[in-house]
């Protein structure tokens, strides 16, 4: 049986390539109404841009209507800055897609646990941290993480990892915290659904079942670049057309992002000690060189 996830409004943190996306599958297809946030003003227009070419190009390629590109586009708006998170007391649900760093989403959390309502829905697409600490930081200053308000407020946080592109990837991963409530869950999992996504559960630990399966792959194949086993095309066209994936490891990473490889297995790898995580030098050495792949232009290819 379906469950009404009940959500009319919704607000997304963070106009990055997962924030913007997430916003144009709630808009067009969940047909919801977004507010959109992010700290920076560039980030906003750039990805309101890349919204209104995704839009064209759907139209284009006849997979929708000018008028329901019209309608998704005005479902759309964008949060002032003065007001921030404050401007979500009213939204039926969160959705936080900043980067991949524990302190900012913690004050992210607590802020909103502060600012919405009781029964607002507090997701994450975060895409290796623990729910369990996002949520325990959503429990209201001065109150106990165990009183039945404590309880409650981290009860509405959720782990809803969605994968890059967003329009085009079919998946979301749904995690629950320790604390997560089955109402929660049951309702953050129809949203996904009404968003047109395939959902899969996973437990919370660090990277989850994706990240964790993912992560060592690229990481490995990083690895075997630094070893100079073979070149970075023949890597990737390896895995390209020996095993058909859509892109090889290296390109994936770049995709991806390589801070955010660097992210992700610094967590996989604090959070079980298992050396099977430890990121390679090389990736280190090009985060430190401030090359993040597609993102900036220079990874380990080059882009315009
Ligand atoms: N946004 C929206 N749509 C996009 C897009 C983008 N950034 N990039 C490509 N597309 C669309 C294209 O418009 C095209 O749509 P149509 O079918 O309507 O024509 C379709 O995707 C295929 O695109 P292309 O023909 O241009 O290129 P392609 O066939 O090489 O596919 C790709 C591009 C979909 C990105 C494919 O290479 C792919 O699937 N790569 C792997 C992506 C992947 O693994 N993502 C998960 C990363 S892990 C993650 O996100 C989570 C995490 O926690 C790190």
């Amino acid at each position: 049986m379906s469950v009404a996830h009940g959500i009319k409004t919704l607000g997304v943190i963070g106009a990055g390539q997962m924030g913007l996306g997430i916003a144009y599958v709630a808009a067009l297809r969940a047909k919801v109404t977004v507010q959109l946030y992010d700290r920076s003003p560039e980030q906003i227009s750039k990805g309101l841009n890349l919204m209104d070419r995704l839009l064209a190009k759907d139209i284009s390629k006849g997979k929708i209507q000018e008028a329901d590109a019209r309608h998704a586009r005005e479902r759309v708006s964008v949060i002032d800055q003065v007001v921030g998170v404050r401007a979500l007391r009213d939204v039926d649900m969160v959705i936080e897609a900043v980067s991949e760093n524990l302190e900012v989403k913690q004050r992210i959390f607590r802020e909103l646990a502060a600012e919405t309502r009781p029964e607002t829905i507090l997701a994450t697409n975060t895409s290796s941290i623990s729910i369990t600490k996002i949520a325990a930081s959503a429990v209201p200053q001065g109150e106990s993480a165990a009183s039945a308000l404590g309880k409650r407020s981290a009860g509405r946080v959720v782990g809803l990892h969605f994968f890059n592109p967003v329009p085009v990837m079919k998946l979301v991963e749904l995690i629950s915290a320790l604390q997560t409530s089955e109402d929660t869950l049951s309702r953050a999992r129809a949203f996904a659904v009404a968003c047109d996504k395939d959902v899969t559960v996973s437990k919370d630990v660090p990277g989850f079942v994706s990240n964790a399966l993912l992560m060592p792959f690229i990481n490995e194949a990083i690895m075997w670049l630094e070893r100079g086993i073979a070149t970075r095309d023949d890597i990737d066209k390896t895995l390209r057309l020996g095993m058909n994936h859509p892109m090889g490891p290296l390109q994936l990473a770049d995709f991806i992002g390589l801070d955010t490889c660097l992210a992700i297995q610094k967590t996989l790898y604090s959070g079980t000690g298992d050396s099977k995580y430890r990121p390679s030098v090389l990736l280190e050495r090009m985060v430190d060189a401030g090359w993040f792949g597609r993102k900036n232009g220079k990874g380990f290819y080059e882009y315009d």
